[in-house]
């Protein structure tokens, strides 16, 4: 399946090509991550004319619904979750034949022999020409025997003499610790080779996320202070204000650790700390972001107790609300232990980055929905100038803000206009709404085009995955050993744990509030 340009990225310039004919297959169709996710994004490529002339959708679930049905259903998500509103009838009628539903349970083999029967008359009728994406939008459990079923059904490759080439994209969670991931890369291994596969991390697929490379690589000005020389310290926070939101049956196997803190947070670290990639195509940024990976030490034991801190929330306000604690939510044990709050301190162990500590946090029920990563430089050598009568006045600090508010500010010091000698900290800022004033694609949207187009740059590979598992998997057990303390509570509209602000304030440093 190839693109119509090959690797524009190359050139500095995407053109946003359009994918050659395909079918996507959506497993775990009738779920929340369809309506709310794959349809209202399938839709918009539609709409802004990116999707493949000939293009197929066929939702599998164990449902047993009818095309109809499943059509309605995916409308009603574009409804209701899309960025672009409500549904435009014109763009609608153009794809609504070409989406259909066949009921499979996820175990039964013959449910696979007809999806294949199914696929080579769609290809037959369409011209989809053996291009195939799987994708696993259903609980991770099923992810094992679908795959399986996939593989002994013939669908691990496209048919011979096809042309056609078939992928599999792969939802988070990706595993549940180091082990649980290995072995489910070498089950997904005995179906589809590494090539095939594209695992979801939906933070790359954030147009901010993907801008800490062009701000990073394209600007001159920035790589050569990019180090400990320059840099004090580095503060990643992913922030909600929403609790678990009905998913309280997930969160309790998952907690802040595996939910955000295993994927998006490392992610984050990972693409502000990397070294420079040789090129921009996928596997040239992957090595580079899984060498930094490898280079964050290993937090066990007592070292993982004293470098990180996790809390949960209690009842209390957000936004004016009163809003219950975690344990009072529908499917939470009421004496869970689960963290909805999680912070650690790591250290990279190379030459750029020795000594600079990265302090990652991520919380639900916080005051307010904030993603940053803000990089704190040293202070100035010598201080010419006081702040407030005191010898220290501060450092710059550039803060890029992931969402909402989607920018990039950098705080420097200047002189307050007067007679007095005062300095007062000002910002530059860049918006990406007054810059650019449009609407950006979604995550969603952007992945899976490029899952079509076969460009693996945004998706998570196996040794990464593992990598960053590998430095989650410790934690977690020196969490659950007789050692750890209990999980402290926190005041839903608070900034976590007391405990979170004393562990960076021994280090002579404070969280931002922002
Ligand atoms: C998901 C987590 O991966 O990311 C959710 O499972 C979380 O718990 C969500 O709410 C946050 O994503 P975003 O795009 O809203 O920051």
């Amino acid at each position: 399946m190839a693109a119509e340009r090959a690797n524009p990225l190359r050139e500095g310039l995407r053109l946003a090509p359009r994918p050659v004919p395909c079918i996507m297959v959506i497993f775990g169709a009738t779920g929340d991550l369809t309506r709310r996710m794959l349809a209202p994004a399938l839709y918009n490529l539609a709409r802004e004319r990116l999707l493949p002339l000939n293009f197929s959708v066929v939702g599998v679930a164990r449902r047993p619904l009818d095309d109809t049905a499943f059509r309605r259903l995916l409308r009603e998500g574009i409804d209701s979750h899309s960025r672009s509103g409500r549904v435009e009838a014109p763009i609608w009628e153009s794809v609504v034949d070409n989406i259909e539903y066949l009921p499979v349970e996820f175990g039964d083999a013959s449910g696979y022999r007809r999806l294949a029967n199914r696929l080579a008359a769609i290809d037959r009728e369409r011209g989809t020409a053996g291009n195939r994406i799987f994708y696993l939008a259903t609980p991770p459990s099923a992810y094992p025997e679908i795959v399986e079923n996939l593989g002994a059904a013939g669908l691990g490759r496209s048919p011979e003499g096809s042309g056609g080439e078939t992928r599999l994209i792969v939802e988070k969670p990706f595993g549940h610790d180091l082990d649980s991931a290995r072995r489910l890369n070498a089950r997904i291994h005995q179906v589809f080779e590494e090539r095939q596969v594209f695992r979801i991390d939906h933070y790359l697929g954030k147009e901010t996320v993907q801008n800490l490379l062009f701000f990073r690589f394209a600007n001159g000005i920035f790589e050569p202070i990019w180090n400990r020389r320059s840099i004090d310290h580095v503060q990643i926070t992913v922030a909600e204000s929403i609790g678990v939101e009905g998913r309280g049956g997930y969160y309790e196997e998952a907690g802040a650790l595996k939910d955000i803190f295993q994927n998006h947070l490392l992610q984050l670290l990972a693409l502000t700390a990397m070294e420079p990639p040789v090129s921009l195509e996928a596997d040239a940024v992957r090595n580079e972001k899984v060498k930094v990976l490898r280079a964050v030490r290993p937090l066990a034991g007592a070292a993982a107790l004293a470098a990180t801190v996790r809390g949960q929330y209690g009842a209390g306000y957000v936004g004016g609300r009163r809003v219950p604690g975690y344990r009072e939510e529908t499917r939470v044990a009421p004496d869970s232990s689960t963290e909805t709050f999680a912070a650690a301190r790591f250290e990279i162990d190379s030459w750029r980055w020795a000594g600079v500590p990265f302090y990652l946090r991520t919380g639900k029920r916080l005051p307010r929905r904030v993603t940053e990563i803000a990089v704190v430089f040293e202070e100035a050598p010598l201080s010419l100038f006081t702040r407030d009568g005191g010898d220290r006045i501060g450092s710059n600090v550039l803060v890029f803000r992931i969402q909402p508010d989607e920018g990039i500010a950098l705080r420097f010091a200047a002189k307050q206009p007067g007679f007095q000698t005062a300095v007062r900290w000002v910002t530059m800022d860049f918006r990406y709404g007054t810059s650019f004033g449009i609407d950006p694609p979604d995550a969603y949207e952007r992945l899976l085009l490029d899952a079509m187009l076969g460009d693996a740059t945004l998706f998570t590979r196996e040794d990464e995955v593992e990598a960053q598992w590998r430095i989650v998997t410790p934690i977690e057990e020196a969490w659950r050993s007789s050692r750890a303390p209990g999980v402290p509570l926190y005041e839903a509209g608070s900034w976590g744990p007391p405990e979170a602000d004393a562990f960076i304030e021994r280090d002579g440093r404070v969280w931002r509030r922002p």
